[in-house]
C-alpha cells in the first residue's frame, strides 16, 4: 500500500489515520464509510498544485462525494463545486460553498433549476444543447440577470473509461458538436441573458492516460481560435474531471502528468482554468467497512462470505464490473502493496478464493468475485478500498436496506457525519401519506 496512505497497516491492525478501523466498526457499526479528512486536504491540494502555473480553479465533482461535511471541509480550502442538479447546488450551498465558485453541467436543467441557480449567481452553466441555452436565455432575460455560460464541447475523443461513463464521444448525449458550438456561439452573442465565456469538457471517468485530454484540447483551441475571429470573448477553458486512482495500490498517472500534457495547448490561449475532479480528490480518501455475516460453500465448489455491505451499499463492482480492492482488518502481516485484479495467489499471504457477496437478492450482488482473500471467519471485518468516489452517492434503499454510516477521520479524532439510516427512516415518507 502507497506509503502516504493515510490508511495502513500497523502492527497487524487496519488504521485510518490514527484511529483503528477496527473500532470505528465496533463503535459505529457495519457498513459504514470512513473518511480521512488529511487524505481529503492532502489530495485536494495535490490536484490544485499541479494546475497552479493557470492559478486553475478547482471545482470538487459533488455527484462522486456529497456529503455535507466533506463539502464543507473542501470548500474551507477553497475549493468550488461542479454540480449537475438543484439538488447538488441545495446540498453544496448548505456545506458553506461560494455560489461564484459553482459550475453547473448536465443534459437536463429544468426551467426550475435555471431559476435556483440563476437566483444564486453562480459562476458557470456548462451548457449541453442550443435548446437549454434558449431557456437559460429566456429565463434569465425574464429575471434581468445575465449568466455566463461555457459551451460544453463534444470533441467526439474516446477517452477509454468504462462504455457507461465515457462522455466525449460523438454518439453520447452530451455536449455539442465543434461545428455546431462555433454557429452557436456566434448566434447567441445577440440573445440576452447569456454571456458565452467559456467551452468545458469531460470526457469520461476514470481516464488513465493524457492522450484524450489532448486531443480534446487540440479541438477546443481551435475552436476558441475560430470563435475569437468572430469577435467572441472566450476567456475561460474548463477541463472538466476524469483524474484517475490506482485503484489496485500500483503506479498510477498523477495530476502533475495531466497538467504537463495540457500545458501546451493552455500555452497561448490566455484563458481562466477550471477543473472539476471529483474520484481523483474523493475515491483514495475513504474505505468501506463491512462485516462477514456468514462463510457459505457449496456443493460446486465455490466459497462466499456473506458480508452486510451489499450492491445497494457500492454499487461499482456490479455496474461496471470495477475493482476495489478487499483486505481483512486485522492482518499479522498488513496487506499487500498491490492486488491485479484476477490474481489467484498472493506472494507472502495464505489466501482462499471466495466470493465477497452480499445480502441482496441478486447474482449481481457482489463486492468482489473469485478473490484471493487469508482466510476470514464470521464477525471479521473487512474494508473495502478507494470507495470514497461513487460509493456513497450511489447507495441505495434496494431491497429495504438503510443506507451506511458515514464517517470522517481527522488525526485521532472520528465524527459520524451521516448516521445509518433506521427502518423507521425508511417507511417514514410513506407512512405519513398511509
Ligand atoms: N465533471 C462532469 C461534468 C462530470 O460529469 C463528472 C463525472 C466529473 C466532472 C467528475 O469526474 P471524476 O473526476 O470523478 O472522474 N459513477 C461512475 C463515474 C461517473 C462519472 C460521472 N461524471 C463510477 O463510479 O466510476
Amino acid at each position: 500500500m502507497n506509503p502516504e496512505s493515510q490508511f495502513h497497516y500497523r502492527n497487524g491492525a487496519l488504521y485510518c489515520e490514527s484511529v483503528p478501523a477496527a473500532s470505528i466498526a465496533d463503535h459505529y457499526g457495519t457498513p459504514c464509510y470512513v473518511y480521512s479528512a488529511a487524505a481529503l486536504r492532502e489530495r485536494f491540494a495535490r490536484i490544485r498544485d499541479a494546475f497552479s502555473r493557470w492559478d486553475a480553479l478547482v471545482c470538487f465533482s459533488v455527484k462522486s462525494c456529497s456529503n455535507l461535511s466533506i463539502l464543507r471541509l473542501l470548500a474551507q480550502q477553497g475549493s468550488g463545486f461542479d454540480i449537475v442538479s438543484g439538488g447538488e447546488l441545495y446540498r453544496a450551498l448548505a456545506a458553506g460553498a461560494d455560489p461564484a465558485k459553482i459550475v453547473y453541467a448536465g443534459v437536463g436543467k429544468t426551467r426550475e433549476e435555471i431559476e435556483y441557480a440563476l437566483r444564486e449567481n453562480i459562476y458557470f452553466f456548462n451548457v449541453e444543447s442550443r435548446a437549454e441555452l434558449a431557456l437559460i436565455s429566456e429565463v434569465a432575460a425574464r429575471m434581468g440577470a445575465t449568466c455566463r455560460v461555457a459551451i460544453r464541447l463534444n470533441p467526439d475523443v474516446d477517452a477509454g473509461a468504462h462504455e457507461k461513463t465515457t462522455t466525449g464521444k460523438g454518439n453520447t448525449k452530451f455536449g455539442i458538436g465543434a461545428s455546431e458550438a462555433a454557429l452557436l456561439v456566434q448566434e447567441a452573442a445577440d440573445w440576452p441573458g447569456v454571456a458565452v465565456r467559456g467551452i468545458h469538457l469531460h470526457l469520461g471517468s476514470p481516464i488513465y492516460e493524457t492522450a484524450p485530454y489532448e486531443a480534446a484540447l487540440e479541438k477546443v483551441v481551435a475552436l476558441i481560435v475560430r470563435l475569437r475571429e468572430r469577435a467572441c470573448q472566450i476567456d475561460h477553458v474548463n477541463l472538466g474531471g476524469g483524474y484517475a486512482i490506482s485503484y489496485t495500490g500500483g503506479e498510477v498517472i498523477e495530476p502533475s502528468d495531466y497538467a504537463r500534457a495540457v500545458s501546451s495547448y493552455l500555452e497561448n490561449l490566455d484563458c481562466a482554468v477550471i477543473i472539476e475532479p471529483g474520484r481523483y480528490i474523493s475515491g483514495s480518501s475513504a474505505l468501506l467497512l463491512t462485516r462477514v455475516i456468514y462463510r457459505k460453500q457449496n456443493d460446486y465448489g465455490k466459497s462466499f462470505l456473506i458480508c452486510d455491505a451489499a450492491m445497494n451499499d457500492l454499487l461499482r463492482p456490479t455496474l461496471y464490473d470495477a475493482f476495489h480492492r478487499i483486505w481483512p482488518v486485522q492482518s499479522k502481516d498488513g496487506m499487500p502493496a498491490v492486488i491485479e485484479p484476477g490474481e489467484r495467489e498472493i506472494q507472502g499471504f495464505t489466501t482462499e478464493l471466495v466470493d465477497v457477496v452480499g445480502p441482496v437478492c441478486e447474482t449481481g450482488d457482489y463486492l468482489a468475485r473469485q478473490r484471493a482473500l487469508p482466510p476470514a471467519r464470521r464477525g471479521d471485518a473487512l474494508a473495502v478500498f478507494n470507495a470514497g468516489a461513487y460509493g456513497f452517492t450511489m447507495s441505495s434503499n434496494y431491497n429495504s436496506r438503510p443506507r451506511p454510516a458515514e464517517v470522517l477521520v481527522d488525526g485521532s479524532g472520528h465524527r459520524l457525519i451521516r448516521p445509518r439510516q433506521s427502518w423507521a427512516d425508511l417507511i417514514e415518507p410513506e407512512r405519513t401519506c398511509l
